[in-house]
This record gives structure tokens, sequence and C-alpha cells, in this order.
């Protein structure tokens, strides 16, 4: 029966076919360059017919392709879970108020552009990517600049969710204030993201019960690099930290990657990159706040453009908060040593010790402390000459610092003593020094203790 139909709508398929075909000849009698531009065209990249679009666009990508949806109770043999303590980025927001009137000013001159060009027979992107990019207009309102969006609390609110799933018998119900620690910059995101992960974790009816830490100012545990005059200078205001980016955006695939995409919208002359970044950064936005539906944005660009430009992100953070220079890391001692103490008075028996500790903060505190921990160090650094080589790097923000991104650490109290587990991205990690995923604490002190004990972050930063 199923084949008899299949057969039926291979014929149809042919026919149709035919008829196209016939058609095309006709019209091409007509008009010989019209036609020419229309066979061009059909044979365009359409990113209106990819079912599965490449979504990992850097420090923007979506908590979504990278949660671990299995929530199934997490046991090792004779453990028992004594205490949870977490570092979260915020989840997906609105750009910056600055981006965000570029884009609802620049974004509409450049989409008439791209739509003129089409129908002046320029470019090869499809008749249904300019249809959809037809459509498009700027939704968002430009003073909720950097607020948590819908899909962010959602994100946060997953991760307590599951998070309380796996440790269950830890992280119990109701929420009792003195079990726990939440914290949170000064901001609305990490504020909001906070409060939707203890909204998921102990459930609507307790969430008026959670007492959020007031935050501090300056934040030398969650916002130390703000308050680090050496990193502020030799890498934060400092273009020479950038040199690998900047040789990166002179190279000749990255030049060769904005002439296609001036080719594939149509344009004569050569489209600069403050242009070419408005439209993906619109494509990432839209990426992140719907993430499965289509944005007609990323249709200007290829899966290898994508990858380029995630690279480039991956090169910028890799040297400002990553292992390119030792400031990066050597400042963010403190929440290091905030899970080492915490977890050291457990072992000792010291009490009282809370049940979990969360605290809620940005990308720049996160790469730099799972980089202070030894996590997603390549066996080289990351160049603007070495993309290929590096084509199964570690450090990758896609997978490292997507919206939502954390590292948790739980400490287990087993019946041969105690261990530490690593999770980022709800996933269970080897931590450098240990010999498993569950890693005896003597292991896990041997690695990080000197560090902690060491921690000094003012005469770290002193210029
Ligand atoms: C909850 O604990 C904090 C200290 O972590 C304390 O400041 C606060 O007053 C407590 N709230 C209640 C309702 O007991
Ligand atoms: C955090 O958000 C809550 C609820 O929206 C608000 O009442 C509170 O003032 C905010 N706290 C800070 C420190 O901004
Ligand atoms: C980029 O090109 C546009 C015109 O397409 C122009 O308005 C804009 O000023 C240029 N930006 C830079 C940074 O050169
Ligand atoms: C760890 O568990 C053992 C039983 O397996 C118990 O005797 C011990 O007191 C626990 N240690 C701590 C620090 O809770």
């Amino acid at each position: 029966m199923s084949k008899l139909f299949n057969l039926i709508l291979l014929t149809l398929v042919l026919v149709l076919f035919v008829e196209a075909g016939k058609h095309s000849k006709k019209s091409y009698d007509k008009g010989k360059s019209k036609t020419l531009i229309n066979k061009k065209q059909k044979q365009a990249h359409c990113y209106d017919d990819i079912d599965s679009p490449y979504v990992f666009f850097g420090t923007k990508t979506s908590y979504r392709w990278n949660r671990n949806k299995n929530d199934d109770e997490v046991t090792p043999p004779g453990c028992v879970a004594q205490q949870f303590w977490l570092l979260a980025r915020h989840g997906s927001r609105n750009p910056t108020t600055e981006d965000m009137i570029k884009l609802k000013s620049v974004l509409p001159l450049i989409q008439s552009k791209i739509i003129s060009n089409h129908k002046a027979g320029r470019g090869s992107i499809c008749k249904d990517d300019i249809k959809n990019l037809e459509k498009w207009k700027f939704h968002a309102n430009v003073d909720d600049g950097e607020l948590l969006v819908k899909e962010g609390y959602k994100e946060l609110k997953g991760i307590g969710d599951r998070f309380q799933h796996r440790f269950r018998t830890l992280l119990t119900k109701p929420y009792v204030n003195s079990s726990y620690i939440f914290q949170h910059t000064n901001t609305e995101r990490t504020n909001a993201s906070a409060r939707a992960f203890a909204k998921g974790m102990f459930g609507k009816k307790n969430i008026a019960d959670v007492f959020f830490q007031k935050s501090s100012n300056p934040d030398i545990l969650l916002r130390f690099d703000q308050v680090c005059d050496k990193w502020k200078r030799k890498v934060q205001a400092n273009s020479d930290a950038q040199i690998e980016r900047t040789l990166f955006e002179e190279s000749d695939i990255f030049l060769s990657m904005i002439q296609s995409i001036t080719h594939r919208l149509g344009f004569s002359s050569t489209l600069n990159f403050s242009d070419i970044n408005l439209m993906y950064t619109m494509c990432l936005y839209d990426k992140a706040w719907h993430p499965k539906k289509l944005s007609p944005w990323c249709a200007v660009f290829s899966k290898e453009d994508l990858k380029i430009l995630e690279y480039r992100e991956d090169l910028e953070l890799y040297y400002e908060n990553g292992y390119g220079f030792p400031i990066n890391y050597e400042q963010a001692c403190l929440p290091l040593k905030n899970v080492y103490d915490s977890f050291r008075r457990v072992v000792d028996n010291i009490s009282p010790n809370p049940k979990g500790k969360f605290y809620f903060t940005h990308t720049g505190t996160i790469l730099k402390v799972m980089t202070r921990f030894g996590l997603f160090k390549d066996a080289m650094p990351v160049k603007h000459s070495n993309r290929e080589l590096m084509k199964h790097r570690e450090w990758r923000t896609s997978l490292i610092s997507s919206f939502g991104t954390h590292l948790a650490l739980v400490l287990f109290n087993c019946t041969d003593g105690h261990y530490v587990t690593a999770y980022v991205q709800e996933r269970p990690i080897k931590l450098p020094g240990c010999t498993n995923e569950l890693c005896k604490f003597s292991d896990f002190s041997a690695q990080y203790e000197p560090l902690a004990t060491s921690c000094d972050v003012e005469e770290t930063c002193r210029i």
C-alpha cells in the first residue's frame, strides 16, 4: 500500500519536474537573461530548506543545544551527595540598548537593499529566503537592553528543575532558608536567572521564601574582573591583546567569507564587517529568543561562514578570558576558593553547612573560573593561523559559554571517603588531577588547595 503510494508520489514529482523544465525552457526563449538568473537562483543556497540549521553562535548560543534532559537521580554506589555548588551564567537576554538601536535603524536599510538586489536579479539568495526576509521587522523594545527574555527564564528554570531531580535526596523540598545560599550580580538578568533557577528547583509555592543575598558592590566574588586593574589595563583595554582576532579578521579565510556574503546578497561593492556583524547579531539573537524558529537573517550565512564567525569569537574570548594571558585566570581564584573551602568544611565536619550554594553571573566570570580550574585546555593555543588544526578544540564558546552555561560541583560522602564531581552543562566532566569524573577528595584537594590558599586577588591585580 505504502509502496504504491510512494510510486504514485514519485511519478507525480517526475511529471511536475518535466513540466517545470518545459516551462523554464519556454521562458528561456522569451527572456534569456531572466531565466539565467532564475536558474542560478534555483541552485542557490536555500536556508529555508535546511531542516536542522547550524545553531552554534559562540556566547549567544541558546542553552537548548547544550542541555541534558536526562535528570535521573545521580547515585554513585555507596555515596550520598552532601553539598552542591553552582556558578551559572544568566540565560538568553536582549542585546544592549545601543545594539538594539542599530538593529532597529540600520538593519531595515540592509533588508530593503537585499530585496531590491534580488528583484534586479542580483545575488543568489533563494526566493523563500527573500520572502522570509521581506516579512522581518524588529520587534524588541530598545529600552529593554540586556534584560532576560522568556526563553532565558525557561533555560534557568529547567536547569534548576533537573538538578533537583538528579540530587533529590540532598536538594530537598520544601525550601529551608538555612540550607541554601543564593547570590547574583547587580543586574536584572542574573537576578531574574537566580529566581528562575530557584523556581525550577523548589517550585512555585516556595519561591517567595527563597532568600537572595544582597549583591555587593564591588562584587569581588562574581565580578572580580571589573575591579582587577591589571587585567583591565593589560587585556580589556589593550587592543594588542586582541592581535590574534585582528589577524584572523584580516586573513584570506575571513576576507573571502565577506566576499561570498557580498555576492550572495547581490551587492556590487564589498560589504563591511560592521554590516555583516549586524546581520549576524540579529540571526543569533533570533535563534536565542526562539531556538526552533527560522531566523530570516541566518539565511545570509552559509554553515562555513557561521563556523568562521564562531572561531572569531573563540579567539577573542581565549585572549580575553581564557588561557591567552595568565592574568585572565589568576584573578579568578575566589570562586574556586569559595567552593574548595566550603567542601573542606563539610569534609572536616565543621557545621553549619548549607546544602546548596548557587551563584549567578556572566560569561567573563564563568570562562575565567573554568580556566582557573584547568578545564577546556587545548594542547596548543588558539591562533588566527591554526583553525584547521583546532577543528576539534576544547575551547569552543558555543559549548562552554552559551547562555545558561554553568559549572557545578558536588561533594559526595562515600563508604571509602569523600569524592567530588564537576558538571558542565548538566554533564559530568573529569577535572584535571582526577582519574575519573567521580574524583577522590584527596586528588581534588591536591590539585586545588594550593590555588585556594594562595588566592590574593589584590596582589594579583596590582599594576
Ligand atoms: C534567611 O537567611 C539569611 C542569611 O542567609 C538571613 O539574612 C535572612 O534573614 C533569612 N530569612 C528568613 C526569612 O529567615
Ligand atoms: C531582583 O528582582 C526582584 C523581582 O523582580 C526585585 O524585587 C528585586 O528588587 C531585584 N533585586 C535587585 C538587587 O535588583
Ligand atoms: C559600513 O558600510 C555602510 C554602508 O553600507 C556605512 O553606512 C557604514 O558607515 C560602514 N561602517 C563602517 C564601520 O565602515
Ligand atoms: C560520611 O558517611 C559516613 C557513613 O558512611 C558517616 O559515618 C560520616 O559521619 C559521614 N561524614 C560526614 C562528614 O558527614
